[in-house]
C-alpha cells in the first residue's frame, strides 16, 4: 500500500521535469487553421459553453487525471476541486485504488459540491477486483462518470506492473452493462486507435479520451523509476511507442463516428484544444499543464483555467468561428510541400 503512495509521489515528482515530456510532438503544429482576416464576428460573442454528460461546462475542455491517493494528491486535489467548481470545468480524478484499498474517505464533493466529478481505476484493477471496485469507486466521490485507465506500456516499465491483460475487455464490459454510471475509456500517453476503439464501442463504451503520444511520457517516467539495467535495456525501444494524437482524432472519429470523443495528449494551449475539436473531439483534457498550478493553489488553477478559454476564444475569432460547431469546419491551411 505505502509503495503505492511512495509510486504516486514519485510520479508526481517526476511528471514535472520537462525532460518526461515525449520527445516526439503530439501533432498539432503540424495542423494549421486557414487564417481568416475578415472574423465578421465580436470576440465576445463567441460562445465556448458545452454539454458533457447532460451538464453544462465553460469551455469544452477538462482537468486531465492526476491524483487519487498520496498526501500530496490531497492537496492538490482540493486545488483542482475548488478550481473546477468555481470555473465550471470537469475535474478528472487520478486513480483511485490505493485510496479505496485504504478505505480513506475521498471527500472531494466538500469542494466540488456541483462540478462533474470523473472516477478513476486501472483497468487491470478491475480485471482483479471487479464491479464492487468501481462502484466504490464511484460512490466515494459521487462521480458521474468512471474513467478506465488503459497502460499497457506504463505497467510494462513499472516495477512489478500488471503484466496479464485477460479478460480486460470484459472487465471493461461488465462495468459498461451494471455500473450505472457512464464509462470513459483513456490511454495514459500512448494513444487508443481506431481497432481498439471499435472493440470498446462494441462493448457499449460510449466515450474515448484518447491520451495520445506527444505529451506527458510515462515510458520515460517509468524508466527513471526502473533501477533494474536488464528492464531498461528491453525498454528502451519504446520509449516513443504509440500514435500521435493528431493522428489518432481523425482516425477514431472517422472509424466511430457516434463516439464521444475526448482529445487529449500533449494539449498545451488553447490553440490546441481548438484543433482538436476540429478534428472531431466533443472534448479536450490537459494533465501536465495543470500540475504546477495545482502545487500552488486553486487561484492558480483558477488562472490557468481562464488562459485556456481565453485561448480557445481567440482561435475561434481567428478562425471566424462564433460556436463550437463553426468550429468543427474551420478552413484548414493546406501546407506548401516544395
Ligand atoms: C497522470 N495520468 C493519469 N491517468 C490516469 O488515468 N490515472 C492516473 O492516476 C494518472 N496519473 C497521472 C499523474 C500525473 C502527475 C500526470 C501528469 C498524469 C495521465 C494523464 O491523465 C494523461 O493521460 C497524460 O498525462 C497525457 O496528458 P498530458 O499530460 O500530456 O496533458
Amino acid at each position: 500500500m505505502t509503495d503505492i503512495r511512495n509510486r504516486k509521489a514519485d510520479h508526481i515528482e517526476l511528471a514535472l521535469k520537462p525532460m518526461h515530456q515525449s520527445q516526439q510532438t503530439a501533432g498539432f503544429d503540424r495542423l494549421c487553421f486557414e487564417p481568416n482576416p475578415l472574423p465578421q464576428i465580436a470576440l465576445n460573442d463567441i460562445e465556448l459553453q458545452s454539454e458533457f454528460l447532460g451538464q453544462l461546462v465553460s469551455a469544452p475542455f477538462l482537468i486531465g487525471a492526476m491524483t487519487g491517493g498520496c498526501e500530496n494528491g490531497e492537496l492538490i486535489n482540493q486545488h483542482l476541486a475548488e478550481a473546477a467548481e468555481a470555473s465550471q470545468i470537469p475535474l478528472a480524478l487520478g486513480s483511485q485504488r490505493a485510496a479505496l484499498e485504504q478505505h480513506k474517505q475521498q471527500d472531494i464533493r466538500r469542494w466540488a459540491p456541483s462540478a462533474i466529478i470523473l472516477s478513476n481505476l486501472g483497468a487491470t484493477q478491475l480485471q482483479q477486483s471487479g464491479l464492487d471496485l468501481a462502484r466504490k469507486a464511484v460512490e466515494s466521490v459521487q462521480a458521474n462518470a468512471l474513467i478506465i485507465h488503459l497502460n499497457p506500456l506504463q505497467e510494462l516499465i513499472q516495477p512489478n506492473g500488471d503484466r496479464d491483460w485477460n479478460l480486460v475487455l470484459e472487465a471493461i464490459e461488465n462495468c459498461v452493462s451494471k455500473l450505472g454510471v457512464p464509462i470513459i475509456v483513456k490511454e495514459v500517453g500512448s494513444g487508443i486507435g481506431p481497432t481498439s476503439a471499435k472493440k470498446l464501442m462494441d462493448v457499449g463504451v460510449n466515450w474515448i479520451e484518447v491520451a495520445g503520444r506527444g505529451g506527458t511520457s510515462w515510458a520515460s517516467i517509468e524508466l527513471e523509476r526502473n533501477g533494474s539495467e536488464r528492464e531498461r535495456d528491453i525498454a528502451a525501444p519504446f520509449i516513443d511507442w504509440g500514435m500521435d494524437t493528431v493522428e489518432l482524432l481523425p482516425a477514431v472519429h472517422s472509424a466511430c463516428p457516434s463516439l464521444g470523443l475526448i482529445g487529449s495528449g500533449g494539449v498545451r494551449h488553447g490553440l490546441d484544444i481548438a484543433r482538436c475539436i476540429r478534428l472531431g473531439a466533443t472534448m479536450t483534457a490537459l494533465a501536465y499543464p495543470f500540475l504546477a498550478p495545482a502545487l500552488r493553489s486553486t487561484e492558480a488553477v483558477i488562472d490557468k483555467i481562464s488562459v485556456l478559454q481565453e485561448q480557445l476564444r481567440w482561435a475561434m475569432f481567428l478562425t471566424g468561428s462564433k460556436s463550437l460547431s463553426e468550429l468543427r469546419h474551420a478552413a484548414l491551411q493546406q501546407k506548401l510541400t516544395i
